[in-house]
């Protein structure tokens, strides 16, 4: 059970997501970060909280041992599916890391997820990728009869383009929605692995605005599962 002080309790939705997947076939859109650093925040806020490793690159669970955090590494499409609701059943949270293609690995994520984020970097290369994990979560949908959740953010936006509002225009008359929070490009999470560390450990002011945007963006996302399920 978390170990929550009653106002963090106060400010986070009653109901969490069993199994969140950080998905998206594009490379390099922020999965393995994404994932990563939700790992911490839900282990800060006192969950119990597994990362799953689906990506054979296994580059978040090189990470989450230096965070000396649990982690799972599954990468074939049958053992996720057989594994993920056994797993779940021993943890607050499950939190899946996505490999970068569109494979049968993305689809057994997708089947067996409550909640799927879709990082996207605000270039139209990336936010045209998007259609394919669109596609997929849809068939997922008709599949499950409507699960899972799902949301797209866009990732690594440099401040004040004219692409952003580009990106959101271009995602918002989409089928999915778009979260309102937008992830900042910043150096200081592009370091974190390299020190074995998330923004949510690092000292100074860019690692903690670069925090407050990941826990805004978790904060979002929790609300639209809640009002969804
Ligand atoms: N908000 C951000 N600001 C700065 N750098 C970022 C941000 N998000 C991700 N990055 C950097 O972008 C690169 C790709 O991110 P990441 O590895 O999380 O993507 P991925 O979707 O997991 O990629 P893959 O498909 O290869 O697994 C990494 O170098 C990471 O540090
Ligand atoms: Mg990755």
């Amino acid at each position: 059970m978390p170990r929550l002080k009653p106002r963090e309790a106060a400010s986070l939705p009653a109901k969490l997501p069993k199994i969140l997947a950080f998905t998206n076939q594009k490379g390099g859109a922020g999965k393995s970060t994404g994932a990563v650093h939700a790992a911490d925040w839900f282990t800060q806020k006192g969950y119990s909280t597994l990362l799953v490793d689906a990506d054979g690159q296994q580059s978040s669970s090189n990470w989450l041992k230096e965070l000396g955090l649990p982690c799972k590494v599954i990468s074939d499409p049958e053992e996720l599916f057989d594994e993920l609701p056994k797993l779940s059943d021993h943890y607050d949270i499950v939190i899946i890391d996505g490999p970068g293609n569109a494979s049968e690995v993305t689809k057994a994520v997708l089947i067996r997820s409550n909640l799927v984020l879709i990082p996207c970097r605000d270039s139209m290369i990336d936010l045209a990728s998007t259609g394919k994990i669109v596609q997929f979560v849809r068939q997922a949908r008709e599949i499950r009869g409507g699960l899972p959740s799902a949301a797209v953010y866009l990732n690594a936006v440099k401040d004040n383009t004219i692409l952003l509002r580009e990106a959101q225009e271009a995602l918002q008359g989409g089928v999915l929605p778009l979260l309102n929070t937008v992830l900042p490009d910043r150096q200081c999470i592009k370091d974190a692995p390299g020190q074995g560390s998330t923004v949510f450990r690092m000292k100074g002011s860019s690692p903690k605005s670069a925090a407050n945007a990941y826990t805004k963006l978790l904060i979002e996302a929790l609300k639209l599962f809640e009002s969804e399920s």
